[in-house]
């Protein structure tokens, strides 16, 4: 397993409050895994790979202390990666439709690159405004049908990205969902995906600590997100009580979502 300080080499601002920083990392990963990233003196805190190879990426947008702090670093400085975890997509054979909200395009466009046939991947991408949408053009390169949504219209389609990719289910045939974003998107998602019979894969997330299966700080309904997931089939997901409704806090006490 890699565990190492790491020096940024690359800082790349991708949205309103969202930044990609690069650095080396020599360890294989595969697409939808995560990262547990330290920054000194901060916190330590999961981030998916969003950049997969030599020069490795994560993608963070800015929510709280140490998302904020993750964002002002710059090229040169360093902060502690150790991973891969967790299990990251399955990517069967057949046509995908990848649909991403916000930051969740991190571990998506992994699984879009992963595919590595630009006709058998379309890429739904989806944010609250233009400047929340990120890695369109990588996307485009991805793949040869690629969309884009907004909730206040002021870029491509105005309203969600699940009301999109409904749209794509009923016009194209597709073999798997993959979808990440908020966990309201993901519910939604899950719907769609049931009302158009197309098996899902959804990435989730809850609060880390250990991020390696030890502390139970992220389970819910009996699975670690961070060692059985963070991608779990529609079936599990289906199958959880507290997805939707419940998560843990820092004093491990379920809160309402
Ligand atoms: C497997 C995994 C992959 C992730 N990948 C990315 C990524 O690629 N890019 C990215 O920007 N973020 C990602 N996240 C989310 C990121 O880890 C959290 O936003 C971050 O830990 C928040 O820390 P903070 O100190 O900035 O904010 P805090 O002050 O800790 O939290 C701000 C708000 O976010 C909520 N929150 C914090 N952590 C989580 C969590 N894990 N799940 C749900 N809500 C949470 C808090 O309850 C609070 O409402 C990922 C999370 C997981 C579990
Ligand atoms: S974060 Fe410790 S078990 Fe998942």
């Amino acid at each position: 397993m890699f565990s190492k300080a790491v020096k940024i080499e690359q800082r790349v601002e991708e949205g309103k409050g969202i930044t990609t920083l690069r650095f080396p990392m020599d360890a294989k990963v595969r697409p939808g895994q995560f990262v547990m990233v330290w920054i000194p003196g901060v916190d330590e805190i999961p981030m998916s790979v969003s950049f997969i190879g030599a020069l490795a990426g994560i993608t963070v947008k800015e929510v709280g202390e140490a998302t904020r702090a993750l964002s002002s670093l710059k090229e040169g400085d360093v902060l502690g990666v150790r991973g891969p975890y967790g299990n990251g997509w399955h990517l069967p054979p057949g046509r995908v439709l990848c649909v991403g909200g916000g930051v969740g395009m991190a571990p998506i466009m992994t699984a879009a690159e992963g595919i590595a046939d630009r006709t058998r991947v379309d890429v739904a991408i989806g944010a609250r405004n233009a400047g929340e949408i990120i890695f369109e053009e990588r996307a485009r390169r991805a793949s040869d049908d690629v969309r884009t949504t907004t909730d206040d219209g002021s870029y491509g389609l105005k309203g969600t990205v699940v009301a999109l990719a409904d749209q794509m289910m009923k016009v194209k045939r597709y073999d798997v969902v993959l979808g990440c974003g908020p966990e309201i998107m993901n519910r939604y998602l899950l719907k769609a995906c049931k009302d158009n019979s197309v098996p899902c894969q959804l990435s989730l997330e809850r609060l880390m600590k250990c991020g390696a299966g030890l502390c139970g700080s992220c389970v819910i309904d009996g699975l670690r997100v961070c060692a059985d997931g963070p991608v779990f089939t529609g079936e599990q997901v289906e199958r959880m009580t507290e997805f939707g409704r419940w998560k843990r806090d820092d004093a491990g006490l379920r809160v309402s979502l």
